[in-house]
C-alpha cells in the first residue's frame, strides 16, 4: 500500500509542478482506495496522528460547546445537561454553532467569530470543540468521530428544541469535517434544522474515492437551506454539488487564486492545498459584512463553452446575505 501512496504523492507532485489544476489531480484521487486515501492524509500530519485510545475518552468530557450571547464575547461552557442553559443562551435570539475540522481546533474560526458578532450581532454563538476526537488518523475521525460528535450535537439541539427553541432558528457553520458533522447533525434530527453553511467539506471518504451516499454524509435535505461553498473538489474537499445552493470559487477546484506554489515540494503542495481548503472559510467570512458583497452565477456548458446568461440563470450572494 505504502507504494500506492507514494505513486500517488509523485503523481500529485508532478502536477503541481506542471501546473495542472485540481481537477486533474482529482482524477487521480478517484482511482484509491479508502485506506490508501486516509493514509495519504496521515502522512502530512507531524508529529504523526492518534491511533488508539478512542474507548477511553468520554463524549461528555471531550466534546465541548462555548457559547456567548453577548458583543463584545463572553465565552461560556454550555454543558449538554446544563441547568444553567437559559443564563447562557437567549431563547429569544438565534443560535449559530461554528465546527471545526480534523486536526483542527475552533482557533481556524477566530476571524469568523469576531466578524460574525460585529455583523450578526443579535444572534447566540457558540463554538464546538471537539479537538480530543479530531486527533486521530483521517479513517477514524471520518468513520468514528464526527458521527459521534453529530449524536452528542443533535443530543443538545433535541433538548433546547423541547424547550421550545425553535431548529428554524439554528445555524450550523461547518468547516471540512465540521461541514459532515453539520450534515449528519441535520440528518438526525431530520431536516428541521435551519440553515447549514458548509465550507469546504471533507470530502475524502465522503465523497472519494467512492460517494458513500447521501444518509451517511452532507446532504440538501439536513437542513432547510444547505450552502455549500467549494474550494478543493476531490481533493481535500467534497465533489459532488450537494447544497441547496452549490459556490463553487474557482470552479470549485484546487488552487485557489492566492494559494500560489512557492517551489513544487511535497510540503508546499500540501500547504497550497491546505490554503485552497481554507480558502472557504476565507470567502465566508469576507463576506459577513454586508458591505462586501461577492456572488456566484450559475453558468451551463455550450457546445464546450461556458455560457453564464444573468436573465435566466440564477445568480446570488455567497454567505449569509443570500437570497436563497
Ligand atoms: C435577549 O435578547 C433580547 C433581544 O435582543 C433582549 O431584548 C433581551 O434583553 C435579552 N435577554 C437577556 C436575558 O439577555
Ligand atoms: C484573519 O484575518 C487577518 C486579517 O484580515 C488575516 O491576515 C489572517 O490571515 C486571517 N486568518 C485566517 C485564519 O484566515
Ligand atoms: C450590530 O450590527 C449592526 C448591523 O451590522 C451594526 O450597525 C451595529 O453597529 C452592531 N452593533 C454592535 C454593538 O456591534
Amino acid at each position: 500500500m505504502s507504494k500506492v501512496v507514494n505513486l500517488l504523492v509523485a503523481f500529485l507532485c508532478c502536477t503541481a509542478f506542471s501546473g495542472a489544476r485540481g481537477d486533474k489531480l482529482a482524477d487521480v484521487v478517484l482511482t484509491f482506495s479508502e485506506s490508501a486515501l486516509a493514509s495519504l492524509l496521515d502522512s502530512y500530519i507531524d508529529p504523526p496522528p492518534r491511533k488508539t485510545g478512542f474507548e477511553t475518552l468520554v463524549p461528555q468530557q471531550n466534546i465541548r460547546l462555548y457559547c456567548t450571547k453577548t458583543s463584545p464575547p463572553q465565552f461560556q461552557e454550555v454543558f449538554f445537561n446544563d441547568v444553567d442553559l437559559t443564563k447562557k443562551i437567549n431563547f429569544t435570539l438565534p443560535l449559530t454553532i461554528a465546527i471545526h475540522g480534523w486536526r483542527d481546533s475552533s482557533q481556524v474560526f477566530n476571524n469568523l467569530t469576531a466578524r460574525y458578532l460585529k455583523f450578526v450581532n443579535n444572534t447566540n454563538y457558540c463554538l464546538l470543540d471537539w479537538r480530543a476526537y479530531a486527533e486521530f488518523g483521517y479513517q477514524i475521525t471520518a468513520r468514528r468521530s464526527v458521527p459521534l460528535v453529530a449524536q452528542q450535537l443533535f443530543a443538545f439541539l433535541q433538548m433546547i428544541s423541547v424547550l421550545y427553541f425553535p431548529l428554524e432558528r439554528v445555524s450550523l457553520i461547518g468547516f471540512s469535517m465540521g461541514g459532515q458533522i453539520a450534515g449528519l447533525t441535520g440528518k438526525l434530527l431530520p431536516g428541521r434544522l435551519g440553515t447549514i453553511y458548509a465550507l469546504d467539506p471533507a470530502g475524502p471518504l465522503f465523497s472519494h474515492p467512492i460517494d458513500i451516499g447521501p444518509t451517511r454524509r452532507l446532504d440538501a435535505s439536513d437542513a432547510k437551506y444547505v450552502q455549500v461553498i467549494y474550494t478543493s473538489r476531490y481533493t481535500v474537499g467534497f465533489g459532488k454539488l450537494v447544497g441547496t445552493q452549490n459556490f463553487l470559487s474557482n470552479d470549485g477546484y484546487h488552487p485557489q487564486p492566492p494559494c500560489k506554489s512557492q517551489g513544487g515540494t511535497l510540503n508546499d503542495l500540501a500547504n497550497v492545498l491546505r490554503c485552497s481548503h481554507q480558502f472557504a472559510v476565507r470567502l465566508f467570512v469576507d463576506t459577513l459584512d454586508p458591505a462586501n458583497e461577492i456572488y456566484g452565477q450559475k453558468c451551463v456548458s455550450v457546445l464546450g463553452s461556458r455560457v453564464c446568461w444573468s436573465a435566466i440563470y440564477p445568480k446570488d450572494r455567497l454567505g449569509i446575505y443570500a437570497k436563497r
